[in-house]
C-alpha cells in the first residue's frame, strides 16, 4: 500500500484544513495510507508527531480555520533553532534525520503546504532526493506561480468588513483612520480591501507613497464636505524617501523581519501635518483567522485534489497552481522565484484610480 505525508507550514492562512481533508479523502480513495507531520516538519523529526489521518479523522474540517496539523515559520530542518546543554540556542542541520524518517517510513510522496519560505525548504528536500509536491498558501497572495493562493480571499474579507466598520466611527467624530494590514512586500490584501472597503487613501509597497500626496487626498476631502478619510496602509508600504518599518527578526530560526509600525508613522504625519483627529489599528493576525471563504475552500480543496492526482502520476519537485480556469503544475525551482506585485496597469489599479483613490503618487 502507498503511504504519503502531509505538512502545513509557515504562518497558518483559512483553507489549511480543506487542503488536509482533499488531501485525505483523494488518497484514501486510491487506497493510500496519508499520514500528517505536526508543526511543518516535527513530526518527521520526531515520529511521535506523525499521525494516521483516515477520512473519520478529517470529518467536518474543511470549514474550521487554521490547521489541526499546527504550524511554524522557525521550522526549518535546514537550519533548526536548538537549545545545547549549555542552554544556548544553535541552528543545526537536521535534514538528512527528516529524509531518513521519511524513506524508513516508507512514505512515497511529501505533500507541503506553504507558502514561499515552506516550499523553498520543500525544493531543498527535492533536490535530496525527497518527493514533494507543494501547495501554495498565504494570505499575500506573493507566489507568482499561481493565480491565486488560498487564505488571500478569506483576510480582503476580514479586513473589508473591519474597514466597513470603520467608516461609522470615523464619520462620528470627523477622523482620519489609518489602518495597516499584512502582506509584507505585496500590496494585494490592501489594494483588494482598500478598493472594495471604500478607503480614500491606499498605500501598497510597489507604489513608494509622498505623504503631501496623502495629506493632500484628505485635505481635498474636507473641501468637498467629507470630513473624514480612511487610509489603508500595506505592512511593507515605504515612503519614497524613508525605509520599510520592521520590528526586527523577531524570534530565533525566523527567516525574515517582522514588519510593522508603518500605520502608526502616516497617522503621526498626518496629524502633525493636518492638525487632523487621527487613528490608527493594526488588523494584525486578524486576517488570518477564522473560517474560509466559499472561494478559499473551493480553491484548498482543489488544490488539495490536485496534488494528489500529481502524485498518483509521478510529478514531483512541482507545486500545483491555479492558471484559470484550469489546475496547473510548475517546477518548485519557478514557483519560488520571486514574488508576485500587484501589476500597476492592472484594471484594479485603474479602478482604484479611476473612483477617486489616492495611491500615494502623484499622477
Ligand atoms: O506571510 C503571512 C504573514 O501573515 C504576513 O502577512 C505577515 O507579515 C507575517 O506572516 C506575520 O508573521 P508572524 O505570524 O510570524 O507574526
Amino acid at each position: 500500500m502507498r503511504k504519503i505525508v502531509i505538512s502545513t507550514g509557515g504562518g497558518d492562512a483559512p483553507g489549511l484544513n480543506a487542503v488536509i481533508f482533499a488531501v485525505v479523502n483523494s488518497a484514501s480513495k486510491r487506497g493510500w495510507e496519508v499520514f500528517g507531520s505536526r508543526s511543518g516538519y516535527r513530526g518527521l523529526l520526531d515520529l511521535d508527531d506523525l499521525v494516521r489521518l483516515t477520512p473519520k479523522d478529517v470529518e467536518g474540517i474543511t470549514p474550521i480555520g487554521g490547521t489541526i496539523l499546527g504550524s511554524t515559520n522557525k521550522g526549518n530542518p535546514f537550519a533548526m533553532p536548538v537549545q545545547n546543554l549549555a542552554g544556548e540556542i544553535q541552528i543545526v542541520d537536521v535534514s538528512d534525520r527528516v529524509l531518513k524518517n521519511f524513506n524508513r517510513m516508507g512514505f512515497f510522496c511529501h505533500i507541503a503546504v506553504g507558502g514561499d519560505g515552506s516550499l523553498e525548504i520543500a525544493h531543498h528536500f527535492a533536490q535530496k532526493g525527497m518527493p514533494v509536491i507543494g501547495v501554495p498558501k498565504t494570505i499575500d497572495n506573493d507566489l507568482e506561480a499561481t493565480d491565486r493562493t488560498f487564505g488571500f480571499d478569506t483576510a480582503v474579507a476580514t479586513a473589508t468588513e473591519a474597514l466597513d466598520k470603520l467608516h461609522s466611527t470615523a464619520k462620528s467624530h470627523d477622523r482620519v483612520m489609518v489602518v495597516e494590514v499584512m502582506g509584507r512586500e505585496s500590496g494585494w490584501i490592501a489594494l483588494y480591501s482598500g478598493v472594495a472597503g471604500g478607503a480614500d487613501v491606499i498605500l501598497i509597497p510597489e507604489i513608494p507613497f509622498c505623504i503631501d500626496a496623502v495629506c493632500e487626498k484628505i485635505s481635498d476631502n474636507e473641501l468637498h464636505d467629507k470630513h473624514y478619510s480612511i487610509v489603508v496602509v500595506a505592512e511593507g508600504a515605504k515612503a519614497e524617501d524613508g525605509e520599510v518599518i520592521s520590528r526586527g527578526q523577531g524570534e530565533v530560526g525566523r527567516s525574515e523581519v517582522v514588519l510593522g509600525g508603518i500605520g502608526e508613522w502616516v497617522a503621526g504625519e498626518i496629524r502633525e501635518r493636518l492638525g487632523k483627529d487621527t487613528r490608527s489599528l493594526v488588523l494584525g493576525h486578524l486576517q488570518r483567522g477564522g473560517s474560509p471563504t466559499t472561494f478559499d475552500r473551493l480553491l484548498a480543496l482543489r488544490f488539495g485534489a490536485a496534488a494528489v492526482r500529481l502524485a498518483e502520476a509521478g510529478i514531483f519537485d512541482h507545486m500545483v497552481a491555479w492558471t484559470p480556469p484550469e489546475m496547473s503544475s510548475v517546477p518548485l525551482a519557478d514557483a519560488i522565484c520571486c514574488r508576485k506585485k500587484v501589476d500597476l496597469n492592472s484594471d484594479k489599479v485603474l479602478t482604484a484610480r479611476d473612483i477617486g483613490i489616492c495611491l500615494g503618487d502623484e499622477e
